[in-house]
C-alpha cells in the first residue's frame, strides 16, 4: 500500500490524516504533536473548527520541517465570493501561522445553516480565488468538500480546472458510490471523512467479526478498509493509543471480506452536520 497518494495537480499527499474536527484548542495541539511524533505527516482542520491556531502551534514545535508536513484547511460554508475567500485563506494562514497552505477545499457547496441552497455562482467565484492564490504559492492545491458531481461540473466548466480532491463522508456501509465513481473518472482523490462514523461503526457485529480474522481492530479495518477502496481516511483521535493504533495498516483485507464489506449498505445515513 502506498504511503502517499499523488494528486491530478502532481503534489503528493501522506496517504492518512490525523481528523481535528470537535477537538478542542488544546485536544488539537496535544493530538497533532502525538501524531507527528509517531508518523503521521498529515493533519486536517478548518476555519469552523476553531482549532487551527492550535495546530500551527504543534507544527511549528514538533521539530519535523514544515514542509514535510501537509495542512489541509476549508474555507467556511458560507463564504460565497471572490474577496471573501482570499480574506478567509489569509485568516486561516494567520491563525495557522503558516504562510502557505497544502491543500485548501471549500467546505461545502452550501451554507450549513442553509443547506441546499443554490450557490453555483458563488462557488464559482470562490474556485476562481483559489486558483488565483494557488498560483501565488499560498496554496499548494485546491479541492472542495462535500459536492455533488453537478456542483463539481459547474467549477470545471466555468474554469477549466479540476478539483484535486473531495473530502466526503465515506465509511463501510455508506461510501457514496455515484459521487466515489464521477471523482474516479475525473481523477479527483476522495478523502474518507468520517471513516469511524464519528465512533458510531465500532460495536457493528459483521465489522467486528471480519476485523477479528485480520487481527486487527474495527477501527484498523474501517481506516484500512477507506485504503483499500482508493479513498485518503481522516480518522480523528484525541487518543495518542488510538492515534498511532490508526496509523498501523500493515496488513490486508482479504479480496472476499472486502466484497462483503462492500455489500453492506445504509450505515448511518447523512446528518449534514459539519
Ligand atoms: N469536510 C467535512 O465536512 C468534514 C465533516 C466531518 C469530518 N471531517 C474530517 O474528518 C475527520 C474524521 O471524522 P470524524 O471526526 O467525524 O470522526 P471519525 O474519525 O469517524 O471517528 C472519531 C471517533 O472515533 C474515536 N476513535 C478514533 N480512533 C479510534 C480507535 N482506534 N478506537 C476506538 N475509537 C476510536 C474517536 O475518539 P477519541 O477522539 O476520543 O479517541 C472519536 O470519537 C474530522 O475530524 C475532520 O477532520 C470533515
Amino acid at each position: 500500500m502506498n504511503d502517499k497518494f499523488i494528486l491530478n495537480d502532481g503534489v503528493e499527499i501522506p496517504s492518512i490524516g490525523l481528523g481535528t474536527w470537535q477537538s478542542s484548542k488544546e485536544d488539537a495541539y496535544s493530538s497533532t504533536l502525538a501524531a507527528i511524533e509517531c508518523g503521521y505527516r498529515h493533519i486536517d482542520t478548518a476555519y469552523v473548527y476553531e482549532n487551527e491556531d492550535a495546530v500551527g502551534k504543534a507544527v511549528k514545535e514538533c521539530g519535523v520541517n514544515r514542509k514535510e508536513i501537509f495542512i489541509t484547511t476549508k474555507l467556511p460554508s458560507h463564504i460565497k465570493s471572490y474577496d471573501g475567500a482570499r480574506e478567509y485563506l489569509a485568516k486561516s494562514l494567520e491563525a495557522l501561522a503558516l504562510d502557505y497552505v497544502d491543500l485548501y477545499l471549500i467546505h461545502a457547496p452550501w451554507p450549513w445553516s442553509d443547506v441546499g441552497k443554490d450557490c453555483t455562482s458563488g462557488n464559482i467565484e470562490a474556485w476562481k480565488a483559489m486558483a488565483d492564490m494557488k498560483s501565488e504559492g499560498l496554496i499548494r492545491s485546491i479541492g472542495v468538500s462535500n459536492f455533488n458531481a453537478e456542483q463539481i461540473d459547474s467549477l470545471i466548466t466555468s474554469t477549466g480546472i479540476v478539483p484535486s480532491a473531495n473530502q466526503i463522508r465515506f465509511f463501510i456501509g455508506n461510501t457514496q458510490e455515484h459521487i466515489t465513481g464521477y471523482c474516479e473518472k475525473k481523477n479527483i482523490l476522495i478523502e474518507a471523512y468520517s471513516p469511524l462514523a464519528t465512533g458510531k461503526i465500532l460495536d457493528n457485529g459483521k465489522i467486528s467479526d471480519i476485523a477479528a480474522k485480520c487481527g486487527v481492530t474495527v477501527a484498523q479495518l474501517c481506516i484500512k478498509y477507506c485504503l483499500q477502496r482508493g479513498a485518503l481516511p481522516l480518522p480523528k483521535s484525541v487518543t495518542p493509543e488510538r492515534i498511532k493504533a490508526n496509523l498501523e495498516m500493515n496488513f490486508e483485507i482479504p479480496e472476499e471480506d472486502m466484497r462483503t464489506l462492500n455489500g453492506i449498505s445504509g450505515l448511518f445515513p447523512k446528518p449534514y452536520r459539519s
